[in-house]
């Protein structure tokens, strides 16, 4: 898929049939997450693939959502490492549900309803207690089409050579 379409194609998906995926399309999303740009280049954001139905079902006390599917992956980040921790895991983020579309398959990004129950879900992980769990995808098969999030037009937000300036 090329990617303009990936990003077109995309879209919050928070009701899935239950789809077993490829370890190797998992490897791939992740390693999508592990090239994306990062401050200095420090990298400091690791990936869990969660297989183990058992995780997954303790991992819906963030969002039920988890519980449907066969696969997710969760972002650890060390906020030791990089005082841009937060920009690095999401450009990672990005990058992983574009590759995930692009696989043909569909997630959501967890992390608003993550945030309070983020000391569960590190125990369930084993993430050391110096870490963040910050996100969680979870991947697999839109159950129906869905409708679409409404976004700003392009004229609404883009501006050009100083701001106000609607002509090109
Ligand atoms: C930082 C961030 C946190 C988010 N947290 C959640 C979440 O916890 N649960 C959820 O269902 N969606 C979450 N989302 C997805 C947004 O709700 C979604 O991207 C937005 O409504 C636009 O819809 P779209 O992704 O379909 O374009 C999050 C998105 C971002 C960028």
């Amino acid at each position: 898929m090329k990617l303009f379409e990936a990003i077109e194609k995309r879209r919050s998906v928070r009701d899935f049939e239950k789809t077993d995926i490829l370890i190797n399309d998992l490897k791939r999303i992740v390693d999508a997450g592990r090239v994306a740009p990062s401050g200095s280049n420090i990298q400091p954001r690791e990936f869990i693939i969660i297989t183990d139905s058992e995780k997954l079902r303790k991992l819906s006390k963030a969002q039920d959502t988890v519980t449907e599917v066969s696969a997710a992956i969760a972002v650890v980040c060390d906020p030791e490492e990089s005082d841009w921790w937060v920009e690095d895991m999401a450009a990672s983020v990005e990058n992983m549900l574009l590759a995930t579309v692009a696989l043909g398959y569909d997630s959501v990004w967890i992390e608003g309803t993550l945030l309070d129950v983020e000391d569960w879900a590190k125990d369930v992980l084993d993430v050391p207690e110096d870490k963040r769990l910050v996100t969680i995808l979870p991947i697999g098969k839109a159950a129906s089409e869905g409708t679409r999030a409404r976004k700003k037009p392009l004229d609404e937000v883009t501006h050009y050579n100083r701001y106000g300036n609607k002509s090109e």
